[in-house]
């Protein structure tokens, strides 16, 4: 059977790297896959959160998911910490992932910084805990963007490792599936960095929740070079800028950069960025205007989280009681 999990951390709302790398992607997907999508709060904890907030961004986070698509009776939606078995899965998994294998995770080299020492052991076992999020439903495919490539290579590694050690064929290896335009978004005002939740420039990134004169004064901001744009792809090779402004329109507007550049090649940024804004701007505020529909009733996402989680826990519960009769736990 082909199953998929993945999931997004409440840690601000979602930006347009989160939707074109990832969330559309999922939207896309529930005709063809039994789908489970998370809202990972545990995950949010690695950095440090104000408790209102995070209470605040995982129902926006999960109003976010609904107006972009995401079917809660088709699929299931939950909130991470709601399911125990998670967690639990995570400690088995820490006991079978050496710490090398965490030490190579350039996600936590970025974040940690130079003050590894410092660094809290949960931003370290980070990668553990996602294995748990997607093997304890035994989930076989996952949608993600491009950053999150080499997370699922440890996955891989961990349900290989516990395969081998009992001598099964338990856990599938995920296959990761990263496809679009716009599979790394990057910030818009550097294009060799990642659009970020966490960039501490509200202009470096479009969220959600902008407004279209938010999002025309983005773009119109956004940096670029002084030529015309070029009408071959090749053109794109030394201009990170150039090339991420035509990747976000082409996923924008579902076509491809070569049929971009064919319409806009030898035109000047700001006729280019005007056509941008509009497309950006048709397919972004029906998503907004849901989001705020839904967030008038805090208590129906909660409601619908619950159910979710209900869901997701009877699936989990069994995985996690399989696991530890065969890793020799005695039952309760
Ligand atoms: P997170 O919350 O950082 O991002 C959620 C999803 O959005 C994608 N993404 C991007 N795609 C393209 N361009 C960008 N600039 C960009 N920024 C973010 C991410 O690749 C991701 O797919 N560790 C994960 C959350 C997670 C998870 C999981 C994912 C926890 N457990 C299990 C899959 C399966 C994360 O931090 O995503």
């Amino acid at each position: 059977m082909k199953r998929i999990f993945s999931g997004i951390q409440p840690t601000h709302t979602m930006t347009l790297g989160n939707y074109l790398g990832a969330v559309r992607n999922w939207a896309d997907l529930q005709k063809d896959f039994e789908c489970l999508y998370c809202v990972v709060d545990l995950h949010a904890l690695t950095i440090p959160q104000d408790p209102e907030i995070l209470r605040r961004n995982t129902r926006e986070l999960t109003a976010a998911l609904l107006a972009a698509g995401i079917d809660p009776e088709g699929s299931i939606l939950f909130a991470q910490s709601h399911v125990p078995g998670h967690s639990e899965l995570a400690w088995l998994f820490g006991c079978l992932t050496p710490m090398g294998w965490l030490s190579r995770m350039t996600q936590f080299k970025d974040k940690a910084g130079k003050h590894r020492d410092q660094a809290m052991s949960g931003l370290f076992t980070y990668p553990v805990l996602m294995a748990a999020d997607i093997l304890v439903y035994r989930a076989t495919h996952v949608p993600v963007g491009e950053d999150q490539k080499q997370h699922l290579e440890l996955t891989r590694e961990i349900a290989g490792s516990f395969n081998h050690r009992y001598g099964v064929e338990y856990f599938p290896l995920v296959e990761p599936q990263i496809f679009g335009a716009a599979t790394r978004v990057m910030s818009l005002r550097d294009g060799t960095k990642k659009m970020s939740k966490s960039d501490s420039s509200d202009f470096s990134r479009i969220n959600m929740t902008d407004d279209a004169d938010l999002i025309a004064q983005k773009f119109r901001k956004a940096k670029t070079d002084p030529e015309p744009l070029p009408s071959a792809i090749e053109g794109l090779a030394d201009r990170p800028e150039a090339r991420n402004l035509v990747n976000i329109y082409a996923a924008l507007a579902r076509t491809t950069p070569e049929a971009v550049l064919a319409t806009y090649g030898g035109k000047t940024f700001s006729t280019f960025k005007a056509a941008l804004t509009d497309v950006a701007v048709a397919a972004l505020s029906p998503v907004a205007d849901e989001m705020n529909r839904l967030l008038a009733d805090p208590a129906e996402i909660d409601a619908l989280l619950r159910r979710g989680a209900e869901r997701a826990g009877a699936m989990a519960a069994v995985t996690v009681g399989e696991v530890r009769d065969l890793m020799g736990l005695l039952r309760v």
